[in-house]
């Protein structure tokens, strides 16, 4: 039986994670900033990745760790806090999620960087991964169907509703990216991992008229073409993987589960 540290547990890939782990039969410490009650099997624990307040203990006597917290300021100083407390305390094995394309988006300019500098972080944040020193896996997964749904319904408020011209996603139910790292948790460091995306790719306007379909709004769209190097490799299919297309479930069906 392993001791996996799960940070981002309460987060929504995170939440996903911990429930398969649990149910593998390994010991849970979900890291948080925020108090949780533990429960038997799942020990919660609190931290702060920004400010390390919290992280070595949070760290101590694990085996794994299954990387699956971020936040809008950035991942790369949280995870070289994180693996810098892990070193410190052994040799656990570090299970990261990435994001598909991080190393196909080109960042040559400010637009680039202001609109889709996410995944210039992300790449930075697998680097800090890989030269931790521990033990490694990543997993790059494309965007999940909740994050898609945000999008939309906040677009969705507006009478007439923007896209981004050609832009293609590929996007993924989270539960299938949850399977995926839990089976990495149980293996040895890959380095990494093969991607995880849906079964369909399609420009971003298809999954807007989709949502906007199964929620019954109408809507116009208005297509914004985007300059730049990394909205053309976007448009190109940099940030999908259509032979890794091993996400089962599919958008309208995600939409359905949600109205239920
Ligand atoms: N969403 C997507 O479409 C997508 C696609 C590919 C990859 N990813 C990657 O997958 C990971 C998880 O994404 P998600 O959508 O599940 O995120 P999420 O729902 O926003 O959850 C973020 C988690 O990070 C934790 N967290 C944030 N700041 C923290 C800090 N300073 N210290 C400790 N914990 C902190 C939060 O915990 P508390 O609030 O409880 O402290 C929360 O559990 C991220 O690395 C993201 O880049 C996401």
């Amino acid at each position: 039986m392993a001791l996996v540290l799960i940070t981002g547990g309460t987060g929504t890939l995170g939440r996903h994670v911990a429930e398969r782990v649990s149910r593998n039969g390994d010991d849970v410490r979900v890291l948080s900033r925020h108090p949780h009650p533990s429960e038997p099997g799942v020990q919660h624990v609190v931290g702060d990745l920004a400010t390390g307040r919290g992280i070595a203990e949070a760290v101590t006597g694990v085996d794994v760790i299954a990387h699956c917290a971020g936040g809008p300021k950035g991942d790369e100083d949280l995870t070289r806090t994180l693996v810098t407390a892990a070193r410190r305390a052994g040799e656990p094995h570090i299970v990261s999620v990435s994001v598909v394309g991080a190393d196909r988006v080109p960042m040559r300019g400010r637009i680039d960087r202001t609109l889709f500098g996410y995944f210039a972080m992300k790449l930075a944040t697998e680097r800090v991964v890989q030269q931790s020193g521990l033990p490694w896996t990543v997993l790059r997964a494309s965007q999940f169907f909740e994050l898609i749904e945000t999008v939309a319904s906040t677009l969705a408020k507006s009478p007439v509703v923007p896209t981004f011209r050609g832009l293609k996603f590929q996007p993924v139910d989270v539960e299938t990216v949850a399977d995926h790292m839990a089976g990495l948790i149980r293996a040895e460091p890959a380095g990494l991992a093969p991607d995880v995306a849906g079964p369909d790719a399609a420009d971003m306007a298809v999954f807007l008229r989709e949502y906007l379909r199964a929620t019954g709004k109408r809507r116009a769209m208005l297509p914004i073409p985007v300059p730049g190097a990394a909205a053309h490799a976007i448009a190109a299919g940099a940030i999908t993987a259509p032979d890794r297309a091993v996400g089962r479930k599919t958008w309208a069906e995600f939409l359905r589960e949600r109205r239920h």
